[in-house]
């Protein structure tokens, strides 16, 4: 069975708890799950995937950020249709507008994104934080 990669970028390490804790979700629910920071995430295998995760904080203001995952994000589009991608990620004072917009942009793409809505933890997740990414990757295993 294919891999289940988890994408990120995270600035301060709150996303990369986040992912952690989903591929840890992923192996729980007896699938393989490659978590990758998006530097060195590779296209072509997402484009082969019928599932797989994308996680990025807020940044600028409620935006993805800017350098790495928002050009990465704007490749994934090209391919998503059909796909079910998990969304997640950590933010600060926001409302989670960053989240809605990247939902937004995925269904658009024609993707189906996991629960309809992503995943979000203020800062660093806590112990139920980590538990419902955990629950997110047993999600994203059934797909
Ligand atoms: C440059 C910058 C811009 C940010 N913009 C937002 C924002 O628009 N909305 C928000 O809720 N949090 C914002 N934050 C807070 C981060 O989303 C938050 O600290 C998050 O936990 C960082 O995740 P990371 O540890 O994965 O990098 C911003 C932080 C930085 C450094």
């Amino acid at each position: 069975m294919e891999k289940i990669y988890v994408v990120y970028w995270s600035q301060t390490g709150n996303t990369q708890a986040m992912a952690e804790a989903i591929g840890k979700g992923i192996e729980a629910a007896g699938r393989e799950a490659e978590v990758v920071d998006v530097s060195g995430a590779s296209l072509a295998e997402l484009k082969k995937a019928k599932a797989f995760a994308l996680g990025c904080p807020a940044m600028g203001v409620e935006v993805l950020e800017e350098s790495e995952m928002e050009p990465f994000v704007c490749d994934v589009e090209g391919f998503a249709a059909g796909k079910t991608i998990g969304l997640f990620g950590a933010y600060g004072w926001g409302d989670g507008q960053w989240m809605r917009e990247w939902v937004e942009r995925m269904n658009a793409a024609g993707a189906s994104v996991l629960n309809g809505e992503g995943l979000m933890c203020q800062e660093m997740p806590d112990a139920s934080g980590l538990a419902q990414c955990e629950e997110f990757g047993k999600q994203l295993a059934q797909v």
